[in-house]
């Protein structure tokens, strides 16, 4: 069985993560910004996008690929400033991927970093402003001052979940594995 991890992120995050996720599968990154890999060719997906503005990086390359992938075995992991289980991070993704899609993909969402002076200054001027309007008192601190919730064991239920995966379908990774 042939399976690979394909991430899209802007700031470093969701490459750590996807990188992390490398470390204890085997499976090979891509980065999307980067490279063309044809998802077609794979038997099991695990995707990465980063939450930008109430939406995921991956959208458009998701929705454009979705045809070729959906009767596979996939999952979605999420980065973003916003805890797991708030209900905007559901509202952002059915309202950027659909409810049809996200009822076909295995969603973790993991807690990313923002640090503010690695930023460019106009990403970190439109953060200045979005912090003034912000009214949710947590979201506008963490808008101010940044954070930093990167996390390594958050992946564990990604690497469960491939392990379910190859028991379940009696596949074998085409690598080594060790999840
Ligand atoms: C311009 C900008 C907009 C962001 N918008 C959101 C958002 O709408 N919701 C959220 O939960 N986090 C938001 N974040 C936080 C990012 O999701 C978080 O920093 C994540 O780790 C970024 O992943 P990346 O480093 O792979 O790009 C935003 C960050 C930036 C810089």
């Amino acid at each position: 069985m042939k399976a690979a991890i394909f991430y899209s992120g802007k700031f470093g995050s969701t490459k750590k993560y996807a990188f992390w996720i490398n470390e204890r599968t085997y499976l090979p990154v891509f980065d999307l910004a980067m490279e063309r890999p044809d998802p077609s060719e794979y038997d099991l997906l695990i995707l990465g996008s980063s939450i930008i503005a109430m939406k995921p990086t991956i959208q458009k390359w998701l929705k454009a690929n979705w045809s070729n992938i959906k009767n596979k075995p996939v999952l979605l992991f999420t980065v973003s400033g916003t805890e797991p289980g708030h209900p905007d991070l559901k509202k952002w993704l059915v309202n950027s991927l659909s409810e049809a899609l996200l009822s076909q993909v295995y969603h973790v969402p993991l807690r990313g970093r923002l640090i503010l002076d690695e930023l460019p200054w106009s990403v970190r001027l439109i953060m200045k402003f979005a912090a003034r309007v912000e009214k949710d008192p947590d979201t506008k601190k963490r808008m101010e001052e940044g954070f930093d919730y990167m996390d390594k064991s958050s992946i564990e239920p990604i690497l469960k979940w491939v392990s379910d995966m190859v028991d379940k379908e009696h596949l074998k990774l085409s690598e080594p594995q060790v999840v």
